[in-house]
């Protein structure tokens, strides 16, 4: 029954998020039409869209009403999600030939373009973002723009790949390093999802610093689950190559500790932002918690 439920709810969320995110591409023509190919190449291959889901529910659980506003911001975080990914595989970076289950973009449109095009997707991004303003509530907008920007920025997803790709064989890795690397490169976008939903619903601040620290422990069960798909996965379910960090030297939770402690750290992490998921379904007097039972699903997900 509890399976029927999520499965359904997280379907809906998920062709919701699709049809969002393809109604805010943009068309495929002038004479740079090759960049707008390989940005709409990478959106269009079929990622989780997790993130977008989590700022839907997000902005459904805290009371959100106006679709204009939270659709623009569903699009852009997809955006810059998917823009990390295309230069997190390139040759410079992860040197992957395989995403989303199908060729990265620079095996495609060649290094140059890939670069150009995850460039086009973090600007059109915020391009995007901004259509949300002019409809009522752009003190709301404004708040998530800065959540937005800040979450992607150095002292986000940039800051973490900085010191990701730093420490590739370094034997100066600790749990302190590991722990701030996970907590910028990944959690920080899917902080800025949960965040975003509720500043866009009208949120008080206490509230949406709660759903950022639950987005913080999700996000680094989220990464550390990540890195034992990258041991122990398959790479057709995937979409994407394993065994590829150990080649290249990475130094992550499971490195360090094995694939057990990294299993029972993912719980863990999860069990404290399923208790902040919780109190506020309670709080809002929804019955039905799917972030709790999406997060725990999370900690055995295979893809
Ligand atoms: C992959 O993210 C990169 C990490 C943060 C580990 P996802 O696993 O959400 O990738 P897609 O969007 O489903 O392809
Ligand atoms: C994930 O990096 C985070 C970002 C892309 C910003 P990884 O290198 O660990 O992710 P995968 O395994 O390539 O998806
Ligand atoms: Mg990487
Ligand atoms: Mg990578």
């Amino acid at each position: 029954m509890m399976h029927d439920r999520f499965n359904e709810y997280y379907e809906g969320l998920r062709v919701h998020a699709e049809e969002t995110i393809k109604s805010f591409l943009p068309e495929n023509n002038g004479l740079q039409k090759t960049v707008i190919n390989a940005m709409n190449y990478s959106m269009l291959s079929g990622g989780k869209r997790l993130r977008p889901i989590l700022m839907y529910e997000s902005w459904q659980l805290s009371g959100g009403t106006d679709e204009k506003i939270i659709s623009p911001f569903i699009a852009a975080i997809e955006m810059i999600h998917t823009y990390s990914l295309v230069h997190d595989d390139l040759p410079a970076i992860d040197n992957d030939m395989y995403r989303r289950g199908r060729k990265t973009a620079h095996v495609i449109y060649g290094a140059g373009m890939a670069t150009l095009a995850g460039d086009g997707l973090l600007n059109y991004a915020f391009e995007t973002a901004l259509k949300a303003s002019g409809h009522g509530h752009d003190d709301r907008v404004i708040s998530a723009l800065k959540v937005l920007a800040l979450k992607a920025g150095i002292y986000g997803v940039v800051g973490g790949q900085c010191v990701d790709i730093e420490n590739e064989n370094s034997e100066e890795v600790n749990d302190e390093v590991i722990d701030f690397v996970n907590e910028l490169k990944t959690a920080c976008m899917i902080e800025s999802s949960l965040m975003i939903g509720a500043i866009l619903a009208g949120a008080d601040s206490e509230y949406i610093h709660r759903l950022e620290y639950a987005g913080s422990c999700l996000g680094k069960a989220f990464q550390i689950r990540d890195d034992i798909l990258n041991v122990t996965g398959n790479e057709n379910e995937l979409g994407k190559s394993i065994g590829n960090d150990s080649d290249r030297g990475k130094r992550n939770y499971v490195s360090l500790h094995g694939l057990n402690d990294a299993q029972a750290k993912v719980t863990e992490l999860t069990s404290r932002a399923v208790q902040i998921f919780n109190e506020i379904y309670r709080l809002r007097n929804i019955d039905y918690a799917f972030l709790s039972e999406l997060a725990e699903r999370m900690t055995t997900r295979r893809k």
